[in-house]
């Protein structure tokens, strides 16, 4: 998987790093809450990132999954958001924290959050692992990023190309002639 690289962006120890940082922020914001929140992981690709970000936050958090796939095997959005499986949980009432591994064009978490509202969510605050700015088309933004990346393919830690590299536990970039 490695020589399939252009580069390595953040290692495996960076990540920790940051994963920390996101846990002190969740954990910050939720001290008072009233009721637990319901921590959302968007499967698969912040399968990673959510398990290591909810073990390094003090404060109790219930926790579900929801496939969504909105890429296909490409490397541009399809700009729909197509439920997989959904949550096991109500979220009426609920604040929820959407743990998801990088926002694009923003697409998918912009769908997302209506949905969640939509379903009486109280509150949604969004906390991804990588944010990819320049490529926005919708006026979502992530609450918390743990890195901000430019207009280049990365892979690992969970994210993927046609499903692979979810594996490599640091972030790179892929070379092009991969999915030219
Ligand atoms: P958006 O709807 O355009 O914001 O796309 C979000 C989804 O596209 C993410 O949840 C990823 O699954 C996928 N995606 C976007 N950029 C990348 C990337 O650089 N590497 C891997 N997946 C990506
Ligand atoms: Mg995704």
């Amino acid at each position: 998987m490695y020589n399939d690289l252009e580069k390595i962006l953040f290692t495996a120890e960076e990540i920790t790093e940051k994963v920390k940082g996101a846990a002190d922020w969740l954990d910050k914001k939720y001290s008072a809450a009233q009721s637990m929140p319901l921590a959302v992981c968007v499967l698969k690709g912040s399968v990673f990132f959510f398990c290591d970000l909810v073990r390094a936050m003090r404060t109790p958090v219930q926790l579900d999954f929801m496939t969504i796939s909105s890429y296909g095997n490409g490397t541009v959005s399809s700009g729909k958001i197509k439920i997989v499986s959904d949550l096991a949980a109500s979220v009426d009432g609920r604040d929820v924290i959407i743990i998801e591994d990088i926002v694009d064009t923003g697409r998918t978490l912009a769908g997302l959050k209506r949905l969640l509202f939509s379903r009486g969510a109280k509150s949604v605050a969004c906390v991804v692992l990588a944010d990819k700015p320049s490529r926005r088309e919708t006026d979502v933004n992530a609450d918390y990023r743990c890195f901000t990346v430019g207009d280049e393919f990365i892979v690992g830690y969970g994210l993927d190309y046609a499903q692979k590299y979810r594996n490599l536990p640091c972030i790179g970039v892929l070379k092009d002639e991969i999915y030219r």
